[in-house]
């Protein structure tokens, strides 16, 4: 009987595999299709409404609740924390700073935190700063140009990975980010083509929302890559999956945001901002805000789905070649002017990506963006 247990075994092997490699498929292919929806209507409202840093918060807040409905009609199971577990998270708001690096339990206020809450603390800070730039980001330049810095993401993994982790890679790993990072430049490098959208385009303005745009996005890598590898540390071993585990990021970063955003943009500014838009688009208007609310936690909620089973660099990929259909897309979209050597720095970046994706090896085993290459 032992062949056949080896053949049956290995067949067993086979089929696992194959439904691994399916399920990170359609993850990926979830995520990049929200993903582009969520831009457009993103887009759209910060043409109407500039004001990124509410917009950002609506995006958490609409996560939140929709978790919170979800976990309460038991649609989603809630994850397996009790009151305490919140409770001891709070003061962290204060001291998570002073314990950044290393996982000594930092004791302020009578609580004690685990190095667990801690990380999901340094989760959720750098994820607020994330999206926040990411979307102040596209609210001073062309969603394009935006993605396009954001495909250096992979890059990033692999200078934190390198310089903070002490992880090293394949050489050629590093060649391949040459193309992505050099890309990249040739495609940022003329801003002309990446004007300013429904800003005032004086020389000066267009200029200082170009860099806004570009620091935006940069912030937004590094603080996304932090993000990835702590998010990984913190979902390991854990019974908690990563639909909860972005659920409970989502509630966390919204205390986060919310007095920030009211401190830079303020109601006031709303209010009439809101009047203006509501009179430029019509009801319309308040579906778009929905829809980029509510599309942005569809797509992160996947995207965690897939971090759960692959590495933060495997992610980082996954992002940038998800940036290839939002590029098309929104120039498509929004009629964005491109000239040929801002699409040929686009080209390159995204042969870049293909090198890299197919040089990577991880934890032993092959990016699983092979399979869509
Ligand atoms: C955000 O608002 O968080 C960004 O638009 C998201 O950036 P991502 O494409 O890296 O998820």
């Amino acid at each position: 009987s032992g062949p056949i247990d080896i053949s049956v075994g290995v067949e067993n092997q086979q089929i696992s595999e194959a439904a691994q490699k399916l399920k990170i498929s359609i993850y990926f292919a979830t995520w990049w299709a929200l993903n582009v929806v969520f831009n457009i209507y993103n887009k759209k409202v910060l043409n109407a409404f500039p004001y990124p840093w509410l917009t950002s918060t609506l995006s958490l807040a609409c996560g939140s609740l929709m978790m919170l409905i979800s976990w309460a009609t038991r649609i989603a199971e809630a994850p397996k924390t009790d009151l305490d577990f919140w409770k001891s998270l709070l003061p962290g708001f204060v001291f998570w700073f002073l314990d950044i690096f290393d996982e000594i339990p930092v004791v302020c206020f009578g609580a004690t935190f685990s190095s667990e809450n801690l990380w999901l603390m340094y989760v959720a800070v750098a994820h607020t700063i994330g999206h926040v730039a990411a979307t102040v980001s596209m609210s001073k330049v062309a969603v394009s140009f935006t993605h396009i810095i954001k495909s250096g993401e992979p890059a990033f993994s692999v200078l934190v990975s390198r310089f903070l982790l002490g992880e090293t890679f394949p050489v050629p790993v590093y060649l391949s980010l040459v193309p992505i990072i050099g890309g990249c430049a040739l495609a940022a490098v003329t801003e002309l083509n990446f004007n300013m959208t429904g800003e005032d385009a004086s020389h000066c303005n267009v200029h200082k929302g170009i860099s806004y745009g570009f620091m935006g996005a940069m912030i937004s890598n590094l603080a996304f890559v932090f993000r990835n590898i702590f998010s990984k540390r913190g979902m390991k071993g854990k019974s908690v999956g990563g639909m909860n585990y972005y659920a409970c990021l989502s509630i966390l970063s919204l205390l986060i945001l919310t007095p920030f955003a009211i401190a830079v943009e303020g109601p006031q500014m709303w209010a009439a901002g809101w009047q203006n838009a509501l009179a430029q688009i019509g009801p319309n208007f308040v579906w778009w805000v929905a829809a980029q609310s509510v599309f942005y936690h569809l797509y992160n909620q996947v995207s965690y789905m897939s971090l759960d089973e692959i590495s933060p660099l495997t992610f980082s990929i996954g992002n940038t070649m998800k940036r290839i259909s939002v590029i098309v897309s929104s120039i498509i979209i929004f009629h964005t002017p491109v000239q040929p050597i801002n699409a040929l720095g686009a080209a390159i970046a995204i042969l870049g990506t293909f090198l890299y994706s197919q040089v990577i090896i991880f934890d032993g085993q092959e990016s699983p963006l092979r399979y869509f290459l």
